[in-house]
C-alpha cells in the first residue's frame, strides 16, 4: 500500500488522521518535533505504534527530504499556531515549510502524487456581511476603540447591525500573522501544485474539536477552556457578550474530509471549507459544555472583556465539499462528550489546569471595556 507522510502527525488532527490511514491500509510516517507547549510531556501515548515516527523539524531540508523517501502522499499539518506576538515564526514555520516541501519534490523529482494542506477558517477573517439594502460588505477588523466601548457588532453608518453570512472559500481576508501565514501556505500549495503537476488540496478547517486536543495549546480555545473550567467547578470567562457566532466541527468529520480529498481526484488543486454548517453562539456552546458536565447551575462569567483580534462571527459555507459527497455527521455535543472522556482518561488533571491558566495569562491579549458596558443576560 502507498506510503503517506503526515507532518505534525503527533498532534490533534494529525494523529487521528494517522489512525484512519493505518485502518485503511496505508503505510504511514510521522514527522513531528513535539513542539512545546503542545506536547509539554513529550511524546504522547496515543501515537499509533504502526506508524513510523521521525523526530524532526519540517523546516529542516535534510530531515524533510529523508522523510519524503518512498512517499506517495503528504498531509502537511505541522504548524506554528496561536495569537502570540512572534509574527516571524508563523511565516518561518508555516510558509517556509510549505515552500520547502514543493522545492524538495521539484528539485529531486520525488514521485509524490498528492499533497493535502491544512489551512484555517482564520484566512477568511470576518467573512461576508450584508447591508439592509442588499449589498455585500467585507469588514476588516474592529478597532480597539470600538471594542473598548463594548460595541461588538458590525453596523452600518446609521447603527443598523450588518447581517453576517456563511462565507465560502472564494473569500480571503486574513488579519493576523497566523492567518496570513496560512493564506501564504494556500497560495504556495495551489500555485506550485499546478505549475509542477503535483495535485494539491487545501482544507480550511473551522474550529476542530474532540479528544487529543492539547491541554496546553492556547490555540485550542473554547473547548479546552470551558471543559477544564466545568471539570474543576469553575465558571469560565466568556469574552464580549457571548453572542458571537462560530461553527465547530468534530475531529471525526475532519478525518473523513481528509481521506475523501486524498482519494478523490475531483478535489485536486482546489480549496475547501471544512465546517459544520451550523452556527452557535459562544454562550450556547458554553451551556452545552456545562450540561455535558452536569453543571448547568454554574453560570459563566461575562465581565466585559475582549480579545484583541477576535472576529465577531466566523462561519464557513461548506457547499463545495458537500458537492464531493462529504457531510458532517457529528454535533458539537458529540465532540464535547469525546473531549470529556479524554479528560477523564488523564492522570495529572490538576497540573493541566495550572498550566492552562498560565498559558492564558501569558497570552496577555485580553482587555476590558471602558465605562458603559452592560452585561447581556
Ligand atoms: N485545531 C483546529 O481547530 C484547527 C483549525 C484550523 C486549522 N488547523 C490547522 O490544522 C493543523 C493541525 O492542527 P492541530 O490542531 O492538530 O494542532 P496540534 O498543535 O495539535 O498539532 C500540530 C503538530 O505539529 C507539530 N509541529 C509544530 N511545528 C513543527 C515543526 N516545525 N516541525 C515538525 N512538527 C511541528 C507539533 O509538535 C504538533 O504535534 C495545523 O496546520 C493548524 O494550523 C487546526
Amino acid at each position: 500500500m502507498a506510503k503517506v507522510l503526515v507532518t505534525g502527525g503527533a498532534g490533534f488532527i494529525g494523529s487521528h488522521t494517522v489512525d484512519k490511514l493505518i485502518d485503511l491500509g496505508y503505510e504511514v510516517s510521522i514527522l513531528d518535533n513535539l513542539q512545546k507547549p503542545v506536547h509539554l510531556n513529550g511524546k504522547p501515548d496515543y501515537l499509533n505504534p504502526k506508524a513510523e515516527f521521525i523526530f524532526g523539524d519540517v523546516c529542516d531540508a535534510e530531515t524533510l527530504k529523508n522523510a519524503l523517501s518512498g512517499v506517495s502522499y503528504v498531509f502537511h499539518f505541522a504548524a506554528h499556531q496561536g495569537q502570540l506576538l512572534d509574527f516571524s515564526t508563523f511565516y518561518g514555520v508555516n510558509t517556509v515549510s510549505t515552500a520547502l516541501l514543493y522545492e524538495l519534490i521539484v528539485a529531486h523529482q520525488l514521485p509524490v502524487k498528492k499533497i493535502v494542506l491544512s489551512s484555517s477558517q482564520f484566512v477568511q477573517g470576518e467573512g461576508l456581511y450584508r447591508k439592509k439594502e442588499g449589498s455585500l460588505v467585507t469588514p476588516y477588523q474592529r478597532s480597539t476603540e470600538q471594542l473598548e466601548r463594548g460595541e461588538w457588532d458590525w453596523t452600518e453608518e446609521d447603527g443598523t447591525p450588518l447581517k453576517w453570512l456563511w462565507t465560502s472559500e472564494q473569500h480571503a481576508n486574513p488579519a493576523n500573522a497566523y492567518a496570513i501565514s496560512k493564506y501564504t501556505q494556500e497560495l504556495t500549495a495551489i500555485a506550485h501544485g499546478k505549475r509542477y503537476g503535483i495535485p494539491s488540496v487545501v482544507l480550511r478547517y473551522s474550529i476542530v474539536q474532540g479528544s487529543r486536543q492539547s491541554f496546553y495549546n492556547a490555540y485550542s480555545g473554547a473547548c479546552r477552556i470551558f471543559n477544564l473550567s466545568y471539570h474543576f467547578n469553575k465558571a469560565p470567562v466568556i469574552y464580549e457578550d457571548g453572542l458571537q457566532k462560530r461553527d465547530f466541527i468534530d475531529i471525526r468529520d475532519v478525518v473523513a474530509a481528509n481521506v475523501l480529498v486524498l482519494e478523490n481526484a475531483l478535489a485536486d488543486n482546489k480549496v475547501f471549507c471544512v465546517g459544520s454548517g451550523q452556527a452557535y453562539t459562544v454562550k450556547e456552546f458554553d451551556r452545552m459544555v456545562a450540561e455535558a458536565h452536569g453543571k448547568a447551575d454554574l453560570q459563566p462569567n461575562i465581565p466585559g472583556a475582549f480579545r484583541l483580534g477576535d472576529t465577531r462571527n466566523a462561519c464557513s459555507d461548506i457547499a463545495k465539499l458537500r458537492a464531493l459527497g462529504w457531510t458532517p455527521n457529528y454535533t458539537p455535543r458529540d465532540s464535547v462528550e469525546d473531549y470529556i472522556a479524554y479528560l477523564h482518561s488523564q492522570t495529572d488533571l490538576k497540573d493541566i489546569l495550572a498550566d492552562a491558566e498560565k498559558t492564558m495569562r501569558n497570552l496577555n491579549v485580553v482587555r476590558k471595556v471602558r465605562n458603559g458596558f452592560r452585561k447581556v443576560k
